[in-house]
């Protein structure tokens, strides 16, 4: 088999190798239209349970169902072609035990098709990731704030700025040890983020932590304005589309009321005009 067979896809493995090189580009995205307009920029297309949020209307992502995965991972899967697919494990679907992480990444993997999967947390949740990752699952590990442990964080707060800086090393160099194939940084201070990307040799993946990371991640709702309900500091809005939205959808209002939509373009003669 060649080396540019058609079975050849990306891998976990490939992304592991980019440490040091060229930025690591990653974004979320939950539909097939979105997946389309962002893997052609990113090296990553993560499926993130902030779809619970963002599309949903959650107020967490506590609420995120495995069948919601698999019917957002599918829909996105369908417009990937060229990144690397990386779909989020919910919240309890994995911290039961190894064997219960198991059979839903594997599920997860199965039905959509994705080339990994994400979980949350660290040092206690490195052997579950060795056991995945010895089974042929490729993990993306996710520390600092973990989103799914809102509750017992006691909120969404910046990480690693008191005595929890050398928890979350250790947490960087478990997940690591335990096989995970990129690390992704949420929330931590920067130069814990910068202490933690020199020490472990796979990818960070920042999000709110630094621009040395090895890679950086946003919720792609966020950039391009869509997500309004409330802005983290780490965000930036690179366009306004809710608002550009909202004008357009006012106007078709207004014309509706006016009589002034449909025009003759937009309805159809009795016969069809010859050309
Ligand atoms: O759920 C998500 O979208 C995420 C990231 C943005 C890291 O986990």
């Amino acid at each position: 088999m060649s080396a540019n067979s058609k079975f050849k896809t990306p891998s976990g493995h490939a992304l592991k190798a980019q440490k040091g090189q060229d930025p690591i580009v990653c974004l979320t995205a939950y539909t097939t239209p979105m997946a389309r307009l962002v893997d052609k920029h990113c090296d990553v297309v993560l499926v993130g349970d902030s779809v619970g949020m963002v599309l949903h209307g959650f107020e967490s992502t506590l609420s995120v169902t495995m069948d919601m995965m698999i019917m957002h991972g599918q829909a996105v899967r369908r417009g990937v072609d060229q990144a690397l697919l990386v779909v989020d494990m919910p919240f309890g679907s994995y911290e039961h035990n190894k064997e219960q992480a198991f059979e839903n990444a594997a599920q997860l993997m199965r039905k959509t098709g994705c080339e990994a999967v994400k979980l949350e947390g660290g040092a206690h949740m490195a052997e579950t990731i060795a056991y995945l990752t010895q089974r042929g699952i490729p993990v993306m590990g996710h520390i600092g704030l973990t989103p799914q442990s809102v509750k017992a964080m006691g909120g969404y707060s910046v990480q690693g700025r008191g005595d929890d800086h050398k928890r979350i090393m250790e947490d960087a160099k478990a997940v690591e040890d335990a096989g995970a194939f990129a690390i992704v940084l949420e929330m931590v201070t920067q130069p814990l983020a910068d202490e933690i990307t020199k020490l472990v040799g796979v990818p960070t993946i920042g999000i709110g932590a630094s621009v040395n990371c090895d890679g950086q991640i946003l919720v792609v709702d966020d950039l391009l304005g869509l997500f309004s309900s409330f802005k983290p500091k780490f965000v930036k809005r690179y366009a306004e589309l809710a608002d550009e939205a909202d004008a357009a959808i006012e106007l078709y209002a207004r014309e509706v009321r006016a009589r002034s939509f449909p025009t003759d373009a937009h309805v159809y003669a009795a016969k069809a005009k010859k050309s």
